[in-house]
C-alpha cells in the first residue's frame, strides 16, 4: 500500500517534471508586439499613463518637474536558461519621442530596462532615471538592473559624455559604454548626429546574443530603414548582472529640474532567439500635434516661410520702386516762403488727376497752355467737384515768382462776379500751374472774330445787346481791380482774348496780374513792357510802367474792338492799313461814326453803340491825363454821367501831335520788342511814319 503510494507520488512527480519539461520551451520563446498600447498591455507606475484605452501612447512623464514613470510588460520573464543559468538571446525594437518644455533645458531621458520589479522600488527621479538609487552599490548585483539609457542630461557625477547620448548601464548609472546620439546613414556611409529631444519619433533596435553576451544598440529617426551598423555595443553577462530568475522588461522616463514629455509609441519584443517583429511606423499612434509643431517646424513649413518672406521682400521692393517713381513724377517745388500761401497750393498729383494727365487742351494763350479739368476737393462741407481751367506757365525766375505767388495769394482773395476766380496754384521745376474756375463759353475774341479765326466751331455772331452787357461786365471787373480791394491791382493785359464768358454769357476778366510775372524780369535783357500790341498805351513804351491809366487805354481799344468787330491792329503784317483808333477817328471826323460798327451786328440800339465807340476813343487818348478813370467809365456806361463831348477835331489834333512822339517811340519799342523772344506779341505795328504824315494831311 505504501509502495503503491510511493509509486503514485513518483508517477505524479514524473508527470509534473514532464509537464515542466514540455512547457519550458514555450515559456522561453516569448514574443509580443504593441503597435500602440492599451491600458492592460503594460503595468504603469509613477507619472506614467497610457493615453487612450486602445492604440494609445505610453506616456512615461508629462512635463512636470522631478517626476518619473514606468511602463513594464505585466509578466515576469526568464532571461536565463533554467537548467544551465546561461543568458538567453533577446531582440527588441521600439519607437520613442521626447518633447521638452523648454528648448534649451529638458528632462533626463528614457531607459529601456530589465528590472527585478515593475515598480523599481527605491528608485529616484532626475539623474537616477527612475531605475537606481544613488547609494546602491555601484556595479554590484544589488539593484539587478540592466538598462539602455537615452540620456538627455549631462551628469558629471556619472561621467556622462554629453546631454544627448546613448549608453548601456549595468547595475550602475555610470555607463559601460556610451556614444553621442547619431545614426548610420546608408547613402553617405557616415554617422549623422541628431537630437534625442527634437520631439520627433525615433526608433531603437537592441539585439542581445546570449552566447557571446554582446548587446548592440542601433538608432535612427523613425521611418528611416534600419541602419546596418549599430551605434553602441558592449558585453553584458546577464547571468551575473541579473540577480533573480524573474525579470521584468519595460521603460522608465525621468525629469529633473527641467521637464520633458517622454513617449513610447510602439514596442516589439522577442526572447529566446530570432528577431523581434518589425514595427510598422506609419501605423503607430501619433504624437500630440501642437507639441511637435511647436518644437520643430517641418522642412515644408520652413520652405513656405522662406517663399513667403521672399514674396514679401519682392512686393515691398516693387512698392518702394513704384512709390519713388511716383514721387519723382509728382515732385513739386516748394520753398519756405511759400508756406504762408499754403492754402492756395494745389498738389501736382491732384492737378494731374483732375486733368487726366493734362490731356484736354482748351486753349493756348500767350502765357501758356490751358487744360480743362475736374478738381475733386474735400472741403468742410463735404466733397465737391469743380470744373477748372489749369494754365501751365513756363517760368524760370525765382525772384519774380515769389512776388507773383504773393500776388496770387492776394488775388485769390479778390472776388468779383466779373473776375475769373483764381482757385490756387502749383509749382514745379520750371513750371507754374494756375487753377481758375472753368468758363464754358471760352474767350470773347472767339465769338467776335468768327470769320477771321475760321475755327471748327462757329458760334452765332453776338448781338449788340450781348456785347453791351459784356462791355459793362468787363468795366465792372476792372473797376473792382482798380478800386475795389485794399490795393490797386493793375490788370496789364486787357483784351478780348482775356475776357471769358460763362454759361450765361456773362463777361469775366481773366489773367489779371499775369503779365507781372514777366515784368519782374524773367529775362532782364528784354524790355520790361509787356502787353499786347494795339493795347499798349503810348506812355508805357517810354516809362515801362503799367498804371490804371494804361489799363484804361487798353480797355478803350477793347471797346472799339467789340463795337467794330476788328482787332485794334491788323494781323497780317499789313503795315499800310490804319489802326482801329485811326479808323474810328476818321469816321467820327466824317460825321459817320456808325459806319465803324461791326457789320455782323445788324439792327441795334445805335445810341448805345455810339456811346461805346466814343468812350473807346476817349479811353484811347494818347495823353493819359485826358483818359477817364474806370469809375468814370462805368458811370458813363451806366448813363449816370455824360460822355464829354470832345470835338473830333480836338481829339484828332491833340492825338496827332502826340501820335508823333507816340509813333516814334512805338516803332522803336516794337523793334526791340519783336527782336526779343517774349511771347505775348500778337501783331506788329501797323503804320509807319509816313503813314502818320499822310493821316495828318487828311485830318488837317
Ligand atoms: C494589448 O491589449 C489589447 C486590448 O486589451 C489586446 O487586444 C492585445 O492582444 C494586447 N496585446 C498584447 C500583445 O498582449
Ligand atoms: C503630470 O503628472 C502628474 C503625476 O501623474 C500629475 O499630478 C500632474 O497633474 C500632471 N501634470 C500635467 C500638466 O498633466
Ligand atoms: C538550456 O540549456 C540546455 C542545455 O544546454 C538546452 O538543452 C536547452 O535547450 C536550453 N534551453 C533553452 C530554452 O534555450
Ligand atoms: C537607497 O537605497 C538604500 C538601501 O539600499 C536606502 O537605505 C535609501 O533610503 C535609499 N535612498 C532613497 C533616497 O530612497
Ligand atoms: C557569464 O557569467 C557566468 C556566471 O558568472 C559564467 O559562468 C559565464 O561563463 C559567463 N559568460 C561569459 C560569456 O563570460
Amino acid at each position: 500500500m505504501a509502495a503503491a503510494a510511493v509509486l503514485a507520488v513518483l508517477v505524479a512527480t514524473a508527470q509534473l517534471l514532464l509537464l515542466v519539461r514540455g512547457g519550458s520551451p514555450a515559456a522561453t520563446a516569448v514574443e509580443f508586439v504593441f503597435p500602440g498600447f492599451s491600458r492592460d498591455n503594460v503595468t504603469t507606475s509613477g507619472a506614467a499613463v497610457v493615453t487612450s484605452a486602445s492604440g494609445g501612447l505610453l506616456k512615461l512623464t508629462n512635463d512636470t518637474d522631478e517626476v518619473f514613470g514606468h511602463g513594464f510588460y505585466p509578466a515576469p520573464l526568464r532571461f536565463k536558461n533554467a537548467s544551465t543559468g546561461l543568458p538567453l538571446s533577446f531582440s527588441t525594437t521600439f519607437v520613442f519621442a521626447i518633447a521638452p518644455r523648454y528648448p534649451d533645458a529638458h528632462g533626463h531621458g528614457i531607459a529601456f530596462a530589465l528590472a527585478p520589479s515593475p515598480a523599481v522600488p527605491r528608485a529616484m527621479a532626475g539623474k537616477n532615471l527612475g531605475l537606481f538609487n544613488t547609494s546602491d552599490d555601484m556595479g554590484q548585483r544589488t539593484s539587478s538592473v540592466v538598462a539602455v539609457e537615452l540620456d538627455t542630461a549631462q551628469d558629471a557625477e556619472f561621467s556622462d559624455i554629453n546631454d544627448n547620448h546613448i549608453g548601456i548601464d549595468v547595475n550602475a548609472l555610470v555607463s559601460k559604454n556610451s556614444t553621442p546620439a547619431a545614426y548610420f546613414d546608408v547613402t553617405t556611409g557616415r554617422f549623422v548626429k541628431f537630437s534625442l529631444v527634437n520631439g520627433n519619433p525615433q526608433q531603437v533596435w537592441i539585439e542581445y546574443d546570449g552566447e557571446s553576451t554582446r548587446m548592440e544598440v542601433t538608432i535612427s529617426p523613425a521611418g528611416v530603414p534600419r541602419p546596418a551598423i549599430p551605434l553602441v555595443s558592449c558585453v553584458v553577462n546577464l547571468s551575473s548582472a541579473l540577480a533573480g530568475d524573474e525579470t521584468y522588461v519595460g521603460f522608465s522616463g525621468a525629469n529633473g529640474a527641467a521637464p520633458s514629455s517622454h513617449y513610447v509609441l510602439g514596442w516589439s519584443f522577442r526572447l529566446g532567439g530570432g528577431r523581434a517583429p518589425d514595427l510598422d511606423v506609419s501605423k503607430l499612434p501619433s504624437l500630440p500635434s501642437s507639441r511637435s509643431k511647436k518644437t520643430m517646424p517641418s522642412l515644408l513649413q520652413i520652405f513656405m516661410v522662406l517663399i513667403f518672406a521672399v514674396l514679401v521682400f519682392i512686393l515691398v521692393s516693387v512698392a518702394v520702386v513704384v512709390l519713388v517713381a511716383r514721387r519723382r513724377r509728382f515732385a513739386e517745388e516748394e520753398e519756405d516762403w511759400e508756406i504762408e500761401y499754403g492754402p492756395h497750393r494745389i498738389s501736382y498729383k491732384e492737378l494731374h488727376d483732375a486733368t487726366r494727365g493734362f490731356r484736354d487742351v482748351v486753349g493756348a494763350g500767350g502765357f501758356g497752355t490751358v487744360y480743362h479739368g475736374v478738381l475733386r476737393r474735400s472741403s468742410s462741407g463735404g466733397a465737391a467737384a469743380d470744373e477748372v481751367a489749369v494754365k501751365k506757365v513756363a517760368h524760370d525766375s525765382r525772384q519774380g515768382l515769389r512776388e507773383f505767388v504773393s500776388e496770387i495769394a492776394s488775388m485769390s482773395r479778390l472776388r468779383h462776379r466779373n473776375l475769373v476766380r483764381l482757385l490756387g496754384y502749383c509749382r514745379r521745376r520750371g513750371e507754374l500751374m494756375l487753377v481758375y474756375e472753368y468758363m464754358v463759353n471760352g474767350s470773347l475774341d472767339k465769338h467776335l472774330f468768327i470769320v477771321d479765326d475760321a475755327g471748327d466751331k462757329k458760334p452765332a455772331a453776338l448781338s449788340w445787346e450781348r456785347r453791351g452787357k459784356i462791355v459793362r461786365d468787363v468795366a465792372a471787373g476792372l473797376l473792382y481791380l482798380h478800386e475795389g480791394s485794399e490795393q490797386v491791382v493793375v490788370h496789364r493785359d486787357i483784351k478780348s482774348a482775356n475776357v471769358l464768358l460763362d454759361a450765361d454769357m456773362n463777361g469775366k476778366l481773366s489773367d489779371f496780374g499775369l503779365a507781372r510775372l514777366y515784368d519782374h524780369g524773367s529775362n532782364p535783357q528784354t524790355t520790361h513792357v509787356i502787353g499786347t500790341l494795339g493795347y499798349i498805351a503810348p506812355e508805357m513804351s517810354k516809362t515801362g510802367k503799367a498804371t490804371t491809366s494804361t489799363d484804361v487805354f487798353a480797355f478803350g481799344a477793347f471797346l472799339l474792338e467789340v463795337a467794330c468787330g476788328r482787332r485794334p491792329m491788323n494781323r497780317n503784317d499789313d503795315l499800310d492799313s490804319p489802326g482801329l483808333v485811326d479808323l474810328v477817328l476818321d469816321r467820327l471826323k466824317a460825321g459817320r461814326i456808325m459806319d465803324a460798327k461791326d457789320p455782323k451786328i445788324g439792327e441795334c440800339d445805335e445810341a448805345d453803340l455810339e456811346l461805346v465807340l466814343k468812350l473807346g476813343l476817349l479811353c484811347s487818348h494818347p495823353d493819359p491825363r485826358s483818359r477817364p478813370s474806370m469809375r468814370q467809365v462805368v458811370q458813363m456806361l451806366e448813363g449816370t454821367a455824360p460822355v464829354p463831348d470832345t470835338p473830333p477835331k480836338d481829339l484828332g489834333s491833340s492825338s496827332n501831335r502826340l501820335f508823333y512822339g507816340y509813333r516814334e517811340s512805338f516803332d522803336e519799342f516794337a523793334t526791340v520788342f519783336l527782336a526779343s523772344e517774349t511771347t505775348s506779341v500778337t501783331t506788329q505795328p501797323c503804320s509807319s511814319h509816313s503813314n502818320d504824315e499822310k493821316q495828318e494831311v487828311t485830318s488837317g
